[in-house]
């Protein structure tokens, strides 16, 4: 390796640990109001930490980039992620608690095994997340459990994944639930890229999105990722 090469990498590993350990990682040095994070910071994350443990599926970069970004953001101290599946997004958030040093506990739930779905796990329900500290597994309906667990708990700036069965009256009726029990809630919805109707997507949280937000006009800030499918959208409470 010559040594301007040298140089230049080792300058860049140098700009990575200070503002890992010097600056505040997470966010703009500014003290402006909108949402922001300091994206070099969470790219190198995404990529050299979260990747090789999550993959890209079911959570393409843009929406890890996403996900981890709202935990920067918001230091949430309670995380509800439903369904658990195999515990791809509950790792997701584990690991950027763990990476950034926020303190979140991880809720994350899934159907009881007697009920019928066609992407239930089984078996493998929650097996990326078995064991680890912070992450608790229950089994139930994603909304209805998160809200029980929530009204026992201290909890700030909370967060929800809606990741369950991704139809329109689902989203609908997750995002009114959490609404109108849960002070300050934000969201993350899974699945909401729109695409017109010859495509024959599921557009359907999308949809959902779309009407929440006009039944509660300025009370959310959007933010969207939609280069192409499976698409999210963040929803933070002003
Ligand atoms: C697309 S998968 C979720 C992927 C998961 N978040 C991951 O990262 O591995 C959908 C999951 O939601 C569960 N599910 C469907 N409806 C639900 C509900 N009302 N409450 C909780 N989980 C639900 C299904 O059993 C299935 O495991």
């Amino acid at each position: 390796m010559n040594t301007a090469l040298m140089t230049h990498k080792f300058k860049n590993k140098l700009r990575s640990l200070r503002t890992r350990f010097i600056h505040n990682p997470n966010l703009a040095a500014h003290k402006g109001s909108e949402f922001e994070v300091n994206k070099w910071n969470t790219s190198e994350f995404v990529v050299s930490t979260l990747l090789p443990i999550t993959g890209h599926h079911p959570f393409p970069v843009t929406e890890q980039m996403l996900m981890a970004s709202a935990v920067c953001y918001l230091k949430p101290s309670h995380i509800f992620d439903w369904g658990t599946n195999i515990g791809v997004s509950a790792r997701l958030f584990y690991e950027t608690a763990k990476h950034f040093g926020i303190d979140s506990k991880i809720h994350s739930i899934d159907l009881p095994m007697e009920i019928e779905h066609e992407e239930h796990p089984k078996d493998h329900r929650g097996k990326l997340v078995r064991g680890l500290s912070n992450v608790t597994l229950h089994e139930g309906d994603g909304a209805e459990t998160s809200v029980e667990i929530a009204k026992t708990s201290k909890v700030k700036n909370p967060l929800f994944l809606l990741d369950g069965d991704h139809s329109y009256e689902t989203v609908t009726r997750e995002l009114d639930y959490i609404n109108k029990n849960i002070e300050k809630p934000n969201f993350i919805i899974h699945d909401t890229f729109f695409q017109s109707s010859e495509s024959n997507y599921n557009i359907g949280p999308h949809q959902a999105v779309a009407e929440f937000l006009e039944k509660y006009p300025n009370q959310y800030t959007k933010i969207e990722c939609n280069l192409g499918l499976p698409g999210m959208t963040l929803l933070l409470k002003k």
